[in-house]
């Protein structure tokens, strides 16, 4: 079976975003769970955070990285893909916590308007801080403004915003107010460093996790984790986690397994792409 693209948008800087039929997923979908996409017959597998639904129709938001992420910004309204399967993995505590601040790095930004939208409507108070390299690479800004009741922007050279880290404002909330429950969503570095500043006063700290995902179903182990000491999967036990329980090191180098398959894969991409003058197939 395929499914249709609806609409797809550069938003940034090789930043995009699709809307895809997919009602098995957008019926079903809760804050904190991804996709597992396959663009052709022969495409690899690769996860992607469910960032919002509308009706029959699920959003992915993906910066074109590698060969996958590319060949998905190179679809169009009406194109289609082989598979979506989801929604996968555990959703995002959403309860009555009281005050919760939520974080977004780079691309990390687009998990947050689900979940800011699901804290909300239960009565929690929502802080939004969200941050990036600079202006070109922000997004989401809007809607993010609607779903929080206080959204913060920062950039790393102060061309938007705040001049500084995600970290700094935290911290400078943490000293003005309590707060119950944090949740940080980027790059495995920003994570880590920005997950110190709950540390004193012991606030719930979520991360999502980014391992290699194969099958996100369990199976394959690709994914695992180590949190707390324990060995963990992050398809089924995430991909959210207690940011102070994370083995951080263990992540990244696993992360960082396959680059020269990586980068081997993404040429190839390219030079058929030259070949055939268009779309991969
Ligand atoms: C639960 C989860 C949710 C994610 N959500 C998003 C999202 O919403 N938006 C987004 O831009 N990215 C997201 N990612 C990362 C995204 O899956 C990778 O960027 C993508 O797989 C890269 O594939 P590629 O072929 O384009 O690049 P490659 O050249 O194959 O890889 C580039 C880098 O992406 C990572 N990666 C590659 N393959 C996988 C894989 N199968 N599983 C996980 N990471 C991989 C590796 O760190 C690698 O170094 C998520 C990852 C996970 C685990
Ligand atoms: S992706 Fe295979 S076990 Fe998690």
């Amino acid at each position: 079976m395929a499914y249709t693209i609806k609409k797809a948008t550069e938003i940034a800087d090789k930043i995009f975003e699709v809307w895809i039929d997919a009602p098995h997923v957008a019926h079903n979908a809760c804050a904190g769970q991804f996709v597992v996409i396959r663009t052709d017959e022969s495409g690899e597998r690769i996860p992607l955070t469910i960032s919002a639904t509308d009706g029959d129709l699920v959003r992915i938001v993906f910066m074109a990285v590698g060969k996958t992420t590319t060949q998905l910004s190179d679809l169009v309204s009406g194109d289609t893909i082989q598979d979506i399967a989801g929604p996968l993995g555990q959703p995002s505590e959403v309860k009555r916590w009281g005050r919760c601040v939520v974080i977004g790095g780079g691309v990390g930004i687009a998990c947050l308007p689900i979940l800011a939208r699901e804290l909300k409507a239960i009565g929690n108070e929502v802080i939004g801080i969200i941050g990036a390299r600079n202006e070109t690479l922000l997004l989401l800004e809007d809607e993010l403004s609607a779903a929080c009741d206080e959204l913060v922007i920062c950039t790393d050279d102060g061309s938007k915003g705040f001049h500084g880290f995600p970290a700094d404002i935290l911290k400078q909330k943490l000293e003005e107010k309590t707060i119950d429950a944090v949740w940080i969503i980027g790059p495995a570095i920003m994570m880590k460093i920005t997950s110190i500043a709950t540390l004193p006063k012991k606030v719930k700290t979520f991360v999502s996790l980014n391992p290699i995902m194969v099958d996100g179903t369990g199976m394959c182990g690709s994914c695992r984790v180590t949190i707390g000491g324990e060995t963990k999967f992050a398809c089924v036990d995430g991909p959210e986690f207690d940011a102070h329980l994370v083995d951080w090191d263990g992540l990244m180098q696993r992360q960082r397994i396959y680059p020269e398959q990586e980068r081997q894969s993404l040429e190839l991409y390219h030079e058929h792409k030259c070949r055939c003058g268009e779309k991969h197939e």
